[in-house]
């Protein structure tokens, strides 16, 4: 068991948090998420804020934090449940604004709340939000990886990009680990998740080429371990070559794929 939430970054003006949600041992139903707050002066940007059924736990620890009336964003790297069934709920306890892939405003409202003023779709090209301090975070388009709306969040201060499901490790039961040390060995809790949920190689290729554009310090995904410095190399080698998705095609087609059956 690791902690619930953890400084990643602080200076005078500036927090980044790491809050981690895992449901207890014997239950293990729902897969563990990840949620980050960024602090800049008095202002809140949340990214990720997961399900409805964790929002309690979730509010409360960040309100250790953060009065949530000074949480201006939301940000959701695309329209998932396990990132936004919580938005009503958000919504209803903050005066934010949420952030989505301009493919999803019309779908969130789903989730149960009727006000689309509060709702700002993020062009496919990605965009900014300027802090207080100069800053900025910025929103870069991970279509495709795996949503076919979906961004990655670059906070310029700290220089850390949170993931969203790209990086996303599933643990064997009692294994988590918060800050991943060995590449061999967590790669092979990262494998299956991103062979399936990832799209195919071309969307990785384009989201790697980007990537190292940036300076960056490490990699926060929504689900499992944080991912440091020295192995962010290997980790975007890894994704550069990886087969998923629509390459694999006639794996996940079994008995009626058209290579089977020609
Ligand atoms: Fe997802
Ligand atoms: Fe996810």
């Amino acid at each position: 068991m690791v902690e619930r939430s953890k400084i990643l970054y602080e200076d005078d003006q500036h927090q980044y948090i790491w809050f981690g949600w895992e449901a207890p041992e014997e239950e293990e139903s729902l897969v563990q998420s990840n949620q980050v707050l960024v602090m800049n002066g008095n202002n809140g940007y949340l990214f990720d804020p997961g399900g409805a059924f964790i929002f309690s736990e979730v509010a409360d620890e960040i309100s250790k934090y953060i009065n949530l009336d000074n949480i201006r964003y939301i940000l959701a790297t695309h329209q998932d449940p396990d990132v936004l069934s919580s938005i009503t709920l958000w919504l209803k306890a903050t005066r934010a604004n949420l952030l989505v892939s301009r493919l999803w405003v019309r779908f969130v409202s789903h989730f149960g709340f009727s006000d689309p003023s509060r709702l700002i779709p993020i062009p496919d090209r990605g965009q900014q939000v300027k802090l207080p301090s100069g800053d900025a975070i910025l929103m870069l388009p991970s279509h495709f990886l795996h949503s076919e709306g979906n961004f990655s969040f670059y906070d310029t201060r700290s220089r850390i990009l949170f993931s969203g499901d790209i990086g996303a490790a599933v643990f064997p039961k009692g294994e988590r680990y918060l800050m991943m040390d060995n590449w061999e060995k967590h790669k092979g809790y990262m494998e299956g998740f991103h062979r399936r949920y990832m799209s195919n190689n071309a969307a990785l290729r384009q989201w790697v080429h980007m990537v190292r554009q940036y300076p960056v310090e490490m990699i926060v995904p929504q689900h499992g371990a944080i991912i440091p410095k020295e192995h962010i190399p290997a980790f975007l080698g890894w994704l550069e070559q990886l087969q998923c998705g629509t390459d694999l095609l006639d794996q996940f087609y079994g008995m009626h794929s058209n290579a089977q059956h020609p």
